[in-house]
Parts: C-alpha cells; sequence; structure tokens
C-alpha cells in the first residue's frame, strides 16, 4: 500500500490496495490515515455495492434516513448521484451538495464519514473539493476564536429557510416533497471537538447554518458571513477531479465540501455514496 499527500492542506491517494479485501493490519494503517489526512482516495477500486456498504460499517453505523431520494435499488444504505436520465427522468441526485456543507450537519448526530464511489465519470466536470476545518480554526484572529467560543450554530435542513442558498432545480417542481419533511432544526457548537484527534475545528457552513442559537440576526448575519468567507481561503482547499473507480472518504468531523458540476454534456458521472454516523458534536 502507497500513501502519497494530494495537497499541502489535506488528502492522501492510496494505491496498491483493494478496499473490499482488507485485514485488520490494513484497516488500521487506513484507519490512522483518515485521521491524518482527512480526505482519503482510494485509486482503481471494483466495489460492489454491498462491499461499499461493508467497508463504510467498519467506521460507524450506516445512515439509513428514511426518504431519502434516489436510494438504490435493494441496498437501501447507498444513494445513487447520477445526471443520467432513464425515460426522461433523473436517476440519481444531479446537483449534490452545490453549497459548501459538512453532511448531515442538521441532524442531531451527523455524519462521521462519507463515501464516494464513481463508476463512471465525465470528461469535463464533476470535480469535488474540500476544505480543512482545523486550519480554518487554528488561522481565525484570536479575538474571533475568543467570540464565537461557546455559541451555538442554528443548522437548518429546508433550502427555503436559508437566503444563502435556493432551492435545487431538481426538486424545483415540488419543493415540499423534499425541504417539507419533518426534519427538526439543530444547534451544534461552532467550534467542536474531534472525538479522536481531540483537535478543534471551525463547523458552520453556508449551506446548513442560517443563524447563532440565542443571538440577534443583525449581530449573527455578519459574524457567519465572516467566518463563511474565512473558512474557504484558497489555502485551506483540495479539489479532486475523479478518475472512474476512484472511492473517496473524507472527514466531516473537521471538513466542508462542494460538488461543483459543470458537467459537459454529454457526459455521465453516476456515483454511488455511502454515509456513516458519528458522534454529538462538542
Ligand atoms: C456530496 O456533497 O455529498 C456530493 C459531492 C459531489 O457529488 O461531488
Amino acid at each position: 500500500m502507497q500513501i502519497n499527500r494530494l495537497s499541502d492542506a489535506l488528502g492522501a491517494e492510496i494505491t496498491g490496495i483493494d478496499v473490499g479485501a482488507l485485514d485488520d493490519q490494513k484497516f488500521a494503517t487506513i484507519h490512522a490515515a483518515f485521521l491524518e489526512h482527512q480526505v482519503l482516495v482510494f485509486r482503481d477500486q471494483s466495489l460492489a455495492p454491498d462491499a461499499q456498504v461493508a467497508f463504510s460499517e467498519r467506521f460507524g453505523p450506516i445512515e439509513t434516513r428514511p426518504n431519502r431520494p434516489y436510494i438504490l435499488p435493494d441496498v437501501p444504505e447507498i444513494t445513487v448521484l447520477s445526471n443520467r436520465r432513464a425515460d426522461g427522468d433523473p436517476v440519481g441526485v444531479i446537483n449534490a451538495g452545490d453549497f459548501w456543507h459538512t453532511d448531515l450537519s442538521f441532524a442531531e448526530i451527523p455524519s462521521r464519514a462519507t463515501f464516494l464511489y464513481a463508476l463512471e465519470v465525465a470528461e469535463e466536470g464533476g470535480d469535488t473539493e474540500w476544505s480543512n476545518m482545523y486550519l480554518a480554526y487554528e488561522t481565525l484572529p484570536e479575538d474571533t476564536k475568543r467570540r464565537i467560543e461557546g455559541l451555538r450554530g442554528v443548522h437548518v435542513f429546508d433550502r427555503r429557510k436559508n437566503p444563502r442558498t435556493r432551492v435545487d432545480a431538481q426538486y424545483a417542481a415540488n419543493p415540499d416533497a423534499v425541504y417539507g419533511l419533518p426534519i427538526p432544526d439543530a444547534t451544534h457548537p461552532m467550534v467542536r471537538t474531534h472525538a479522536q484527534t481531540g483537535r478543534k475545528s471551525l463547523f458552520v457552513s453556508p449551506r446548513f447554518v442560517v443563524g447563532i442559537d440565542g443571538m440577534d440576526d443583525a449581530l449573527a448575519q455578519p459574524l457567519l458571513d465572516e467566518l463563511f468567507d474565512h473558512q474557504t481561503r484558497p489555502e485551506f482547499r483540495y479539489r479532486h477531479t475523479w478518475r472512474k473507480g476512484d472511492l473517496l472518504m473524507w472527514d466531516n468531523s473537521c471538513l466542508i465540501h462542494i460538488g461543483r458540476g459543470n458537467i459537459k454534456p454529454p457526459g455521465i458521472r453516476h456515483m454511488h455514496r455511502t454515509m456513516v454516523l458519528g458522534d454529538r458534536p462538542r
């Protein structure tokens, strides 16, 4: 197994390994690399849905929230992300993650890790980009660190309640079917401590955080704008251009990410996604 760093900010590429056939020693090496590099890129995988589920489950319980759109028939742990259409209808989520976010941060127990496997990639477009929230926190001015200490962000699933986002075009005809699901808002600390590494990171994102618990918007919104601006500085980021057979996993406890979209027709990007749950942010 070879592990090579992908950027100064985050990420490592792992070659010479089949994630569908891992002994405990190799798993321990991967787990350590995951905590160190935050995004792992496994090249040249040939991964059946059940094998992806089995690998994901080694990191925690799989997320199987009801009413998730585009669940893979027979394997409900997997969500299909795809711009393919069958008889005119999408077969998957077309524009997943089009605003900077952390997966499932709107939930009481957000996702620990996400696994995304590329079955087909387009010639152009469809990159994914991550930003390192350890670095974002560590580089905040001391005064800002003091201002946000102990504050909690309000995380909201419904895009219609978030002026920094817009309703996804795929759901525009019936937004209530997706955004009207009974998902209660959650509050989480704006600075969280990673359950495994003990490091502090900034835990906000423009996709999900719409306010600060107990703080008037006149004060909260400028502070959020400042943090959203800071957290995507280029030096915190790694952008991945996918190859067929890539399996990526990332640590949602200390990253935000965005799907860059812009797939050039007639390219098809077809992916299988799993997520595992983590701890209550502290
Ligand atoms: C996601 O945000 O979950 C998916 C990102 C992507 O498809 O690039």
